[in-house]
């Protein structure tokens, strides 16, 4: 269905996390791969360096938390090395952040994404199954001190975000960052049963319209599926993400590489390409084939989203 160039690929390290996000893991976490079904950083520069002859110029690290993989600055180095890449950025639920952003920084990672569904700390513990909004802020500081801008913070849409609507929007006041408030999705078996009663995009706006009147601006970064708005006189913005509401395929740029090796054009689709093998035999044909095969194999149906996908998102990486 790409009649347009798919130039943007979310690299996903690891399927390990320190967190146990009760809508992404369940509370005794998911197995996870052995070391000799992950991809080794090699082969995961072999892969891109391929990717960039189809036309991947931008990456995004991801997980799992991609930041419990050991030593991941080197593999930002070798990657920003790479003739055709031009932009490497993390999503991350940032509490390794203060001791990696610095390293990262001088690899050449340029910006991150922080996930933060809840400011407040007892929601937070909860929601992550032990894991410390403080230290969650703490990365968003290290971003900024870093100056891996714009700092972008994730907030996945639950029921329950609308009793923070105040607390975020204070937040986007005083410091500039993009928060972006993203519809849950059924994607694996964790979170709420039915996709029906889950917040939308046009239920939380409408909240944030009722604290002031929202400007709409422009993508800071400058591309991606949110919309963004202003609040009068507020640092930073807040942005909606209409996965499930509207969809966005028209305009989708992503090729995904799961952990263990395994090419997904879409997230709602089940369908998957084995290329942990033609990686690890560095067969470039190979892969260059695959990776074709799996952008002809583009394909959407929201319906079937639960059905399609038995890996969770800390699988996929999002
Ligand atoms: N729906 C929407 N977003 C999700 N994430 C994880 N699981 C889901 C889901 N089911 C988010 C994380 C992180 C990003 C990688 O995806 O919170 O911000
Ligand atoms: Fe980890 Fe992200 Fe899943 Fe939370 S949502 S458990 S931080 S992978």
């Amino acid at each position: 269905m790409t009649g347009h160039t798919v130039d943007y690929l979310r690299l996903s390290v690891t399927d390990r996390c320190n967190f146990r996000c009760s809508y992404c893991m369940p509370p005794e976490g998911v197995e996870f791969k052995s070391h000799e079904e992950i991809l080794t950083y090699e082969d995961m520069i072999f892969f891109v360096r391929v990717a960039v002859q189809v036309g991947i110029s931008k990456i995004r690290l991801t997980g799992g938390e991609p930041l419990v993989r050991k030593d991941l600055s080197d593999l930002v180095k070798q990657l920003s090395a790479i003739e055709g890449v031009n932009d490497i950025s993390l999503t991350t639920n940032g509490v390794l952040l203060p001791r990696f952003a610095g390293a990262l920084r001088d690899a050449g990672l340029r910006r991150v994404n922080i996930s933060i569904d809840s400011l407040d700390p007892v929601r937070f513990r909860t929601l992550t199954r032990g894991g410390s909004l403080a230290d969650a802020l703490a990365g968003v500081d290290a971003a900024f001190e870093h100056g891996l801008l714009p700092v972008k913070v994730n907030a996945v849409m639950l029921p329950e975000l609308l009793q923070e609507v105040s607390a975020f929007a204070e937040f986007t006041r005083v410091r500039p960052v993009h928060v972006r408030f993203i519809e849950w999705m059924p994607v694996g078996s964790c979170g709420p049963s039915d996709a029906e009663s889950v917040l939308s995009k046009d239920r939380l706006m409408k909240e944030f319209a009722a604290i002031g009147p929202l400007e709409q601006v422009g993508s800071p970064g400058g591309w991606g599926p949110a919309r963004y708005f202003r609040l009068p006189g507020h640092a930073g913005t807040v942005g909606f993400i209409s996965s499930m509401s509207d969809h966005f395929c028209g305009d989708c740029n992503r090729l995904r590489l799961t952990a263990d090796g395994r090419l997904k054009s879409c997230l709602f689709s089940g369908d998957e390409v084995e290329v942990l093998r033609l990686l690890r035999q560095r067969d470039e044909a190979g892969t260059l084939e695959a990776v074709r095969r799996s952008l002809e194999g583009k394909t959407f149906d929201k319906n079937r989203v639960r059905e399609m996908n038995s890996r969770g998102m800390s699988q996929i990486g999002g």
